[in-house]
């Protein structure tokens, strides 16, 4: 399979690209300096001279506070960049994996969320990703649309490696950390996310997809299982209430984020794996 994926220099696109490039596609993977989803010439000039199998769009602006002051940039990166993608694979015949996002739902079912659930995003990033999924959405069969949440990576900025750069500072420190308890969901992790993602674009598959690791936790509980993963004490985090959060965050987040993988399980296709697992693998690696 000839695959191109964008945002290939973020934390996703990063292993997406090495683990398509492991199973064997030709991968040619754009990061944000050699391709700008948001310039539709240059767009629809990569992909007309690649003629990739299939596009794995990886590129977002994922600034989720940032968003809500720069709705503009929110919506050209997040939505208007997918009509461009969605174009130039509609010109070539290739298929589209379209990544988004949890916070496409308002968070206040309280059952996980399942694919046909109504969405209601609450924040301007959770509503430009929302208008992403609805241009990707415009080319019918030919895109299948991937929501995940709180994913975490060798390669990108994110709370695994937040808490291990500073947990050794802080050894011995009970309650020294502070986590929300009242927002949940299914950590994921990009080594696990990645194959499913070329595995959706191999079989050309449609429609939204919910692609997370299992094991729904609070933001307390995760950081909890990352300190005991990197054996430190799970006891230097302490639980506080999203209300507690000072300066509280420009954009609200769902307090329910746990995403049902319920298409997936019907379609026979594999669950991720609980989220402790590649959790230690990645743990390990950020320590060698
Ligand atoms: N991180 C999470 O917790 C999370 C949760 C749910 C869903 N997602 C979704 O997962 C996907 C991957 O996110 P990630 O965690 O890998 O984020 P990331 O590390 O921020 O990667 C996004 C990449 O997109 C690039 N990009 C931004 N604007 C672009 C543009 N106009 N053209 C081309 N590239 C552009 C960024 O480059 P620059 O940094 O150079 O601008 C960055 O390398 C996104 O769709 C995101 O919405 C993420």
């Amino acid at each position: 399979m000839r695959l191109l994926i964008t945002g290939a220099g973020g934390q996703l696109g990063h292993d997406v690209v090495s683990s398509a490039g492991a199973a064997g596609d030709e991968v040619v993977g754009a990061d944000h300096a050699a391709l700008d989803a948001t310039d539709r010439d240059a767009v629809l000039g990569a992909v007309t001279a690649l003629r990739p199998d299939a596009v794995i769009n990886c590129a977002a602006w994922t600034a989720v506070d940032a968003c809500e002051g720069d709705p503009g940039r929110a919506y050209l990166a997040n939505a208007l960049a997918v009509r461009w993608i969605a174009e130039a694979c509609d010109r070539v015949g290739a298929h589209l994996v379209h990544v988004s996002t949890d916070y496409v739902f308002d968070g206040t079912l309280d059952r996980p969320y399942r694919e046909w659930d109504v969405v209601g995003p609450r924040s301007v990033y959770g509503a430009s990703k929302l208008a992403g999924e609805q241009e990707a959405a415009a080319m019918g069969t030919s895109a299948a649309i991937v929501r995940t949440s709180w994913v975490c990576g060798e390669h990108g900025s994110n709370m695994v490696a937040t808490v291990l750069r500073m947990a050794p500072d802080l050894d011995g420190q009970v309650g020294a950390l502070a986590f929300v308890d009242d927002q949940r969901g299914h950590p994921t992790f990009t080594a696990d996310l990645a194959p499913v993602l070329r595995r959706l674009a191999l079989d050309r598959r449609s429609g939204v997809h919910h692609v997370t690791n299992q094991g729904a936790v609070s933001w307390y509980e995760f950081i909890a299982e990352v300190l005991r993963a990197a054996g430190h004490d799970p006891a230097m985090v302490r639980p506080i209430s999203t209300s507690e959060l000072d300066p509280p965050r420009p954009a609200p987040r769902p307090a329910n984020s746990v995403l049902d993988n319920a298409v997936l399980r019907a379609a026979g296709l594999p669950l991720p794996r609980d989220f402790r697992q590649p959790l230690a693998e990645l743990v390990a690696r950020l320590r060698r």
